[in-house]
């Protein structure tokens, strides 16, 4: 009887401790995930295109104020493209759109985007010939080093996207 309740609590002490060190090893691994994750899953949430583009709409100013005697001629230019917001939404060329999205991840070189100023990344691209280098630019494209959304995320007509490109390639000549 005694022997029994011994060997009893012997397997109840090992057990507990199997368990402990199973339960610490689970916290571990969570602590870990979380540390890893929050390095590269933050960075890139934050810095989408997209979200970036709501941010700046939300922290745009609610009105502004024409104020009687001073001068407003930058009013003027504000109201002039609430007339045709989706066409004055519009880049005027290659370069202005480039700046407005592309160069979001492609200054930078962000989520494996081919950066702008790095030939070696650059060179073998180009030499695909522009053909091709429009043709992923506007229908998306994913070579392995990242995921480039069709039009950068935009809905653009293609002739302001190939100007983009033109752009982009200008650049790394
Ligand atoms: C969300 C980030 C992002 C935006 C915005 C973006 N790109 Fe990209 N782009 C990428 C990534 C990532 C790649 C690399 C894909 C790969 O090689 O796996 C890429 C690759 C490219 C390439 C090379 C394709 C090839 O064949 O190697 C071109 C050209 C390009 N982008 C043009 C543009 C233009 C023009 C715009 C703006 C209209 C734009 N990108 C906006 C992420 C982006």
């Amino acid at each position: 009887m005694a022997k029994k309740q011994n060997s009893d609590t012997h397997f109840f002490n090992s057990f507990s401790l199997a368990l402990g060190v199973l339960v610490f090893i689970a916290i571990g691994l969570f602590v870990l995930a979380r540390l890893i994750g929050s390095a590269a899953q933050t960075r890139n949430v934050e810095s989408e295109p997209m979200r970036l583009k709501t941010v700046q709409a939300n922290i745009e100013p609610v009105a502004h104020v024409a104020i009687a005697g001073r001068d407003n001629a930058a009013l003027a230019k504000l109201e002039a493209p609430a007339q045709g917001a989706a066409a004055a939404d519009l880049p005027a060329n290659g370069e202005a759109a480039y700046q407005k999205i592309c160069a979001a991840c492609h200054a930078a070189g962000v989520a494996g985007a081919p950066k702008i100023g790095d030939r070696a990344d650059w060179g073998p691209r180009i030499a695909q010939g522009k053909d091709t280098l429009y043709k992923h630019a506007i229908g998306g494209y994913q070579g392995g080093k990242g995921i480039m959304p069709a039009k950068g995320g935009t809905t653009w007509p293609d002739d302001l996207i190939r100007a983009a490109v033109d752009h982009m390639v200008a650049l790394n000549k």
